[in-house]
């Protein structure tokens, strides 16, 4: 980890840099292009700026809130960031309270941070009419991700003999306490992350259809990690928002001998057993997800698909020369580009500038931040804006407000 005092003045540089740069220069060698949407035509409206993101775990959406962040910056967007105490999330995993927001971001626009859903906390915090979008993964490479980023972590998986998946899964109910720390990332993670019962039974036939109906009353969109793509086109229409807007390059991967190999369909199977209410659920917004494509129409999604592929590449190239090079933390130069690692077995790794020129780019810089400078960044510059305003006097203090954490959260992707 850096200094605090390096990481002042990293940030200090950047918010010159943002002062420096105008905002009008951004994006301004980015092509219009009003042939983009298909029939059904969109109607012409102004771009949504209230969202609220739901930030699930190893589903993508560090690559979610990273375009949100971005977003926000372009569009002078105020984002609910965690309070200090919080650490770079809602104080996860105890259930959202909008006492965890920093009292210098609000009132907000956007937010995007891990948290566990609250929709009493969140309908307090952000203004009327804010659009709620999540993001789920497929089951069996989700528990794949979470065993092997949180083996250091969680009781549950550091019980297992040789640190091993399969033997986990002939016998869960060996290893997993439900209520200790950390077991969210064993056992249904989803609906965890979601404000579900993840110790609900799955025996109970009505309890994950309900669930799923009162999702679908808050969250405008459920996106799916696998159909990335599809999802940011049905996000860029739900928002009326441009191509630029939903650019970008995946974050906070591992590296290929990080992860293991689920080729077996016994495993899978246990794997779904295991996590029975997270399957359903992923199997409900799976098949309304495809239902919503084919509302679009296919023609129409696959034509947007390619022109944000496209679009994407010219970015990378622009930025990177090409498709960024993926590389292990400790070989990228600037340290702020360099991403957290949950431990010493798993390599996340992360994007380094190359060339003078895309170095003192901001665009290029802000789309390989890795969560937590980014988080930090954006705290630092609203902190800055709200004391130029001199509007301490109208947010609320922080004192009392906040207990500390009982231990430590690792932080999530
Ligand atoms: C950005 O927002 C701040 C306050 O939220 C406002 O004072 C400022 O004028 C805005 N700037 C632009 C370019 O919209
Ligand atoms: C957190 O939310 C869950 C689900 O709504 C609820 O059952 C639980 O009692 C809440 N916990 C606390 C400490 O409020
Ligand atoms: C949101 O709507 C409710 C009811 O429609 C209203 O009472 C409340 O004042 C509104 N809040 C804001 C911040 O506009
Ligand atoms: C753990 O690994 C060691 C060496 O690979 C092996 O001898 C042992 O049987 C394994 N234990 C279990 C419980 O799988
Ligand atoms: C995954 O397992 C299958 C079958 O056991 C094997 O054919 C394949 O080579 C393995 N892949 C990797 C990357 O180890
Ligand atoms: C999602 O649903 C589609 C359409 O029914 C199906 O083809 C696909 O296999 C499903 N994806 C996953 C990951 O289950």
């Amino acid at each position: 980890m850096m200094s605090h005092k390096k990481v002042v003045l990293l940030l200090l540089a950047f918010s010159t840099g943002t002062l420096l740069l105008h905002q009008s220069s951004h994006l301004s060698w980015f092509p219009k292009s009003p042939a983009f949407s298909c029939p059904p035509p969109l109607p012409s409206r102004p771009k949504h700026t209230t969202v609220a993101f739901l930030k699930t775990h190893k589903t993508a959406s560090t690559t979610v809130q990273n375009l949100l962040f971005r977003f926000a910056e372009r569009h002078n967007l105020t984002v609910a960031l965690p309070h200090h105490t919080c650490d770079h999330q809602f104080c996860y995993p105890r259930n959202f309270s909008a006492r965890f927001v920093h009292p210098y971001t609000l009132p907000p626009q956007l937010i995007a941070s891990h948290m566990r859903f609250n929709r009493e906390e969140l309908r307090r915090l952000m203004p009327n009419g804010t659009v709620y979008v999540t993001i789920l993964r497929e089951p069996v490479a989700m528990f794949e991700s979470l065993f092997s980023y949180y083996n250091q972590y969680c009781p549950a998986f550091k019980r297992v003999p040789n640190g091993s998946m399969e033997a986990f899964l002939e016998d869960p109910q060996r290893y997993y306490r439900p209520h200790e720390k950390y077991a969210m990332y064993a056992h249904n993670t989803l609906v965890y992350d979601l404000g579900g019962d993840p110790e609900h039974s799955p025996d109970d036939a009505t309890y994950l259809p309900e669930f799923a109906r009162q999702v679908e009353g808050v969250f405008s969109l459920v996106m799916l990690a696998e159909y990335f793509d599809e999802s940011l086109v049905l996000l860029r229409r739900l928002l009326a928002w441009d191509l630029e807007d939903i650019l970008y390059v995946k974050l906070n991967m591992r590296s290929p001998e990080s992860k293991l190999n689920i080729s077996s369909a016994r495993l899978a199977a246990q794997i779904r057993a295991w996590n029975a209410l997270d399957a359903r659920l992923y199997d409900h917004f799976n098949a309304t997800f495809w239902r919503r494509l084919a509302d679009v129409g296919q023609d129409c999604v696959q034509k947007e698909v390619r022109a944000l592929r496209q679009a994407c590449g010219d970015l990378a190239r622009r930025c990177f020369g090409g498709q960024p090079q993926l590389r292990p933390a400790m070989q990228i130069k600037n340290k702020d580009l360099r991403p957290w690692q949950p431990s010493a077995k798993v390599g996340i790794v992360g994007y380094d500038l190359p060339g003078s020129a895309a170095r003192s780019d901001e665009q290029c810089l802000k789309l390989v931040m890795p969560e937590v400078q980014y988080s930090r960044y954006l705290l630092r510059k609203q902190s800055q804006r709200n004391r130029r305003r001199g509007a301490t006097s109208r947010v609320l203090p922080p004192r009392g407000l906040l207990r500390a954490p009982r231990h430590p959260v690792p932080r999530g992707i």
